[in-house]
């Protein structure tokens, strides 16, 4: 099949009602965790993505079997001693940055030598910022010269907690520390700048020793020594990034309703739902509930008159981290200028997703004044687009072909967008969701 879509046409208005898959984030996360626990733990609705598939691939590389039935999953748990670290062990995080980090967190006790490998754009991305504060736990790393994988990991047996100050706002250098910890001694005591904290409420939930006190711009943790976690079961909730491709569809149409069901709302992942409101797009949460710790919602966007233009308070920064394409499409349709600033982080995605932004926006004919941390859109209300726009050589990063398929429905032209596979690794159904909305039945 062509790895190769092409779009001619806007979207017609629609009404539905859609289920996107299962968050990404916590899908890694159980997977991993319930490879450590006692016994059998169940997840429904696990997303069935190459991200995760690469996790499930990790924890057998580990000697954790494992059952899969289309998206349920059974993992059987040998306890938080029960990886088996064979000689010549390699794991492949593929294009995971979730995973390639936060498993390293439980490999700081291997007692051989562990390979980690990685795709294309894995592999120029920053390991650093994981191997250099677990290396202070006393594990020992050889990363390749651009600072990345492929990387060995050498475990020790003699860990020690540390203090450590996660300020780039990551989640998964929060996570993989977190995961260090509970293999040592002592307590190690982290604070961090605000980001996701599935982490920390699966932790709660499972009762281990991480106690989070949350300050205004950062949480203190302190973690002890994990003996014993408990099996667990989870049904996965769908997944807000996932969500946020249709969202901003229908912030971009006219006269159309969407639904999205049972997404985790967490106000740590919220952030586009925040800027969005504020840009004038009608959405609410319907049903809200608590499991497992999260926020569950149905997501009810009605398509604006107009969109407003946004000065972006950096607080929202890392609650939209993975949403900022999509945001900076719907500011193309802004009345007036829009500001966001402090995304460094954005160039350190699955690709460089700041300059990508600017990339799409300027193909489009927006004009945009970026540097290596902001970008001001200077929005057009009336924009339609009548030029072919090719979208390539993007290292397959899985939210620059969906941002640019919305652009297409979105805004006209003709579109001749490559590497439709990439979805794969996060959302593979999302082709199929663009399908449905498309004959609105
Ligand atoms: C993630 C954290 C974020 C996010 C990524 C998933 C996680 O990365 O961009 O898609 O599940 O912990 P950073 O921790 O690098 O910000």
């Amino acid at each position: 099949m062509s790895n190769l879509v092409i779009i001619n046409n806007k979207i017609n208005k629609f009404n539905q009602s859609i289920t996107v898959s299962g968050d990404k984030s916590i899908s890694i996360r159980w997977v991993l965790l319930s490879s450590l626990a006692n016994g059998v733990s169940k997840a429904k609705n696990l997303l069935m993505s190459e991200d995760v598939l690469a996790a499930i691939k990790a924890i057998k590389e580990l000697g954790i079997k494992y059952k899969l039935k289309k998206n349920e999953c059974k993992i059987y748990g040998k306890g938080f001693d029960g990886y088996k670290y064979k000689k010549n062990l390699l794991i492949d995080a593929k294009n995971s940055g979730t995973l390639g980090r936060l498993i390293l967190g439980f490999l700081v006790n291997t007692s051989n030598p562990i390979k980690l490998i990685g795709d294309k754009s894995l592999s120029q991305r920053d390991f650093r910022r994981i191997s250099v504060p677990l290396s202070k736990f006393g594990a020992k790393f050889k990363l390749n010269k651009n600072k990345g994988l492929p990387l060995t990991i050498s475990g020790s047996q003699n860990l020690k907690p540390i203090r450590y100050y996660e300020n780039l706002g990551s989640a998964q250098c929060k996570s993989s520390m977190i995961f260090a910890g509970m293999r040592t001694n002592g307590t190690t005591i982290i604070k961090a700048k605000k980001s996701r904290n599935h982490t920390e409420l699966l932790c709660k939930y499972l009762n281990l020793p991480v106690k989070v006190k949350n300050n205004k711009n950062y949480d203190l943790i302190r973690v002890n020594k994990v003996k014993y976690i408990k099996k667990f079961n989870y049904n996965i909730p769908s997944d807000i990034s996932s969500s946020a491709f249709f969202i901003g569809l229908t912030a971009l149409s006219s006269n159309s309703e969407l639904i999205i069901k049972d997404v985790n709302i967490n106000s740590s992942r919220a952030g586009i739902i925040k800027i969005l409101k504020k840009m004038g797009v009608k959405i609410n949460f319907k049903k809200k509930r608590i499991y497992r710790g999260e926020k569950i919602a149905n997501i009810k966007i009605k398509s604006p008159k107009i969109i407003n233009s946004i000065n972006c308070p950096t607080k929202f920064n890392s609650s939209a981290i993975d949403e900022f394409l999509i945001i900076f499409l719907v500011a193309a349709k802004a009345k007036g200028v829009s500001y966001f600033k402090d995304l460094k982080e954005l160039n350190q995605k699955e690709s460089p997703r700041l300059k990508w932004g600017v990339n799409i926006l300027n193909k489009m004919g927006i004009k945009t004044v970026s540097t290596n941390d902001s970008i001001k859109i200077y929005g057009n209300p009336y924009l339609k687009i009548n030029k072919k726009i090719i979208i390539k050589d993007y290292i397959k990063d899985h939210r620059v072909f969906m941002t640019s398929v919305i652009a297409a429905l979105s805004f006209g032209g003709q579109w001749h967008i490559h590497d439709k596979d990439s979805i794969k690794t996060s959302f593979p159904n999302f082709l199929k969701i663009i399908n449905k909305l498309i004959k609105n039945d």
